[in-house]
């Protein structure tokens, strides 16, 4: 299939050119588009054949429900069965941006889109050409992110192009994600709320709306108990995710030794300790003919020597090391690095959201369970 790429000038005409990838969609076809977290490949999610275009396009097992986007609050009560009191706090505070919410699924949404299940999970982006299209689409646009299972989302139309060319009808490029990672998920079908997925929206923040809403053991932090692997909530967190063609090591002064060890331990001499162990391990690494990628903030870069050091942004600027991570693990793929060590960086605001994906990319070699 030849895929239509376009790119969005800021002229007046990008007005028609938006209108008709909604022409696109409407009549069947899938759209990459791009919204304030990642980009999104879209399809009408209220015709039952577009989920299996997506499906087939992402290479994604069929039981992984997609997300029903919208553009208007009012579209929320056509899809929902119930909205609870909770969900409507959230929505007045987030909506439009970079929070989901999962509610039970009215008739009216196939189960081709909800992967089989009885709850949809909806989000009401902010993201201008993201909420024009839905809208020139019909007002319900189903979308994953636009990559092929098991690689980093995209966030810019390159990215998408990369993995979609040739697999779908249309992209359309606005530039980069102002996020870079995926929304924040939260289970309303439970009592209380759950969040499964971290993401922009914190649990700081979810909490000062909801005291008593759990963070979900999915979510890198341990608590509420239940076994991920066994009975994976958001069923994508058990596949494997955001993953660059070599292994990644994320070494933190734990995997170096502990801060404490050091007189007068401190966050600084963590960092020191952290630095000297990737230092050793690029050394090692380079003994063996490897070529290293390094992920670092850019008070540390110059610390290190190696074939490609990426600096994330500055140490405690989350927001910029958030936004840009996937698109630096991309290019460690196009650089054909052999093996990439990490940094561990400060959990607070999106930090928590971004060492989530670390993680979950350090982890995604030697997995046991499906490879999507
Ligand atoms: O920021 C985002 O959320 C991006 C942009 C495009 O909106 N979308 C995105 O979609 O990250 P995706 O499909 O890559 O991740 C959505 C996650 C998956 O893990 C999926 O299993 C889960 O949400 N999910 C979707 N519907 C669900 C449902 N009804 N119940 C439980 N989990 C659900
Ligand atoms: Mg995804």
């Amino acid at each position: 299939m030849m895929t239509r790429y376009i790119k969005l000038t800021g002229d007046p005409g990008d007005r028609e050119a938006v209108l008709e990838a909604g022409k696109i969609i409407r009549e069947g076809g899938i759209v990459a588009f791009p919204t304030e977290t990642v980009y999104g490949l879209g399809g009408d999610a209220l015709n039952c054949d577009a989920a299996a275009k997506i499906y087939a396009a992402k290479g994604r097992p069929s039981d992984n429900p997609l997300i029903v986007h919208i553009a208007d609050i009012g579209s929320l009560e056509k899809i929902a069965a119930r909205v609870p009191e909770d969900a409507r706090r959230l929505a007045g505070k987030f909506w439009p941006g970079p929070l989901t919410m999962i509610f039970h699924k009215k008739e009216c949404v196939p189960d081709e889109t909800t992967g089989g299940r009885k709850t949809v999970a909806v989000r009401f982006p902010d993201q201008r050409t993201a909420q024009e299209l839905i809208r020139a689409a019909g007002g319900y646009v189903c979308a994953p992110s636009a990559n092929i299972s098991g690689k980093p989302s995209p966030t810019c139309g390159r990215d998408v192009m990369e993995d979609m060319d040739g697999r779908i009808d249309a992209v359309l490029d606005d530039g980069e994600s102002v996020i870079g990672l995926e929304s924040t998920i939260v289970d309303m079908t439970c009592d209380p709320p759950e969040m499964l997925r971290p993401g922009a929206v914190t649990p700081g923040m979810l909490k000062e709306c909801i005291p008593d809403i759990l963070i979900g053991a999915g979510s890198g932090q341990e608590g509420s108990g239940r076994d991920e692997e066994d009975h994976p909530r958001a069923p994508g967190m058990k596949y494997r995710h955001y993953a660059p063609g070599a292994p990644l090591y994320l070494i933190g002064p734990e995997e170096a030794g502990s801060g404490q060890d050091v007189p007068g331990g401190s966050a600084k001499a963590d960092s020191q300790i952290m630095i000297g162990r990737i230092r050793e391990l690029t050394g090692e690494a380079h003994a063996q003919g490897r070529k290293v990628g390094i992920l670092t903030c850019a008070e540390h870069a110059a610390m290190y020597e190696a074939e490609s050091v990426k600096v994330l942004g500055g140490e405690s600027d989350e927001e910029s090391l958030a936004h840009n991570l996937f698109r630096c693990l991309r290019e460690f793929d196009r650089e054909a690095v052999d093996v990439i060590y990490s940094e561990t960086f400060d959990q607070s605001g999106i930090g928590f959201a971004l060492m989530n994906r670390l993680k979950k990319a350090a982890n995604a070699k030697g997995e046991t369970h499906v490879e999507s």
